[in-house]
């Protein structure tokens, strides 16, 4: 297993870390029990794209600034769009493991100031894109999986580059800074049956996405 996942690493580009099953399930179950708090206080939503088409998953926020996306953009709002409440803190072991695993990544302190919550039904996915619309790219994103497996596309830094798959786990925690914090990515699939919980917050045959960053 150690020699499966050292080679792993080496195959990552500079920047990227994936550290595998970093979570335990206690720790999981725990994280998905404030993320279930968060959804009743500030309800998933699947937004309009600026183009017209509503994303395929839904998404909620956490943090004092949240993703969303409308008519007039792609941007950040410190309140949720229908019930104008701010959104609830980012739970502090989540915080914790995200600042603890920059650092091993070599990535230096971490003070991120929004953390988007993805929900993949079994049927979700996400095209490829840049994480594009934060103020400063020298601060890393850090993405945590739950429930079932998503097969991770890592690309390049021009969407007609190459990309890997990696199959992200439940409790897998991915790194995306420095020279690949501008990456392409994106979730070709998800697969359902996989999941070594399950969960009220986790749709079924579905999974979770937390995505912290620093927006401004
Ligand atoms: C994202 O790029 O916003 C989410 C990635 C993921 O679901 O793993
Ligand atoms: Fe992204």
């Amino acid at each position: 297993m150690g020699a499966l996942f050292a080679d792993l690493k080496e195959t990552l580009p500079d920047g990227a870390s994936l550290f595998r099953n970093r979570l335990t399930l206690v720790e999981q179950r725990e994280i998905l029990d404030a993320v279930e708090r968060i959804m009743a206080e500030a309800p998933p939503f699947r937004p309009q794209m600026p183009t017209g088409p509503y994303m395929i998953n839904s998404l909620t926020n956490c943090g004092p600034l949240g993703w969303i996306s409308d008519r007039r953009g792609y941007r950040y709002e410190p309140t949720h769009p229908t019930t104008g409440k701010t959104w609830p803190p980012i739970p502090a072991a989540v915080l914790a493991c995200a600042r603890a695993l920059t650092k091993e990544a070599g990535l230096g302190d971490y003070d991120p100031d929004a953390c988007l919550v993805n929900i993949y039904e079994a049927t979700g996915k996400l095209s490829l894109h840049r994480d594009f619309d934060e103020a400063d790219f020298r601060w890393p994103i850090v993405s945590f999986s739950f429930g079932n497996d998503a097969d991770f596309l890592l690309g390049g830094l021009t969407r007609g580059d190459r990309t890997t798959l990696l199959t992200l786990h439940s409790g897998d925690v991915f790194v995306l800074g420095g020279p690949s914090r501008a990456r392409y990515h994106g979730v070709r699939r998800i697969r359902p049956g996989t999941s070594p919980l399950t969960h009220n917050a986790l749709p079924l045959g579905g999974r979770i996405n937390l995505t912290l960053r620093r927006a401004r």
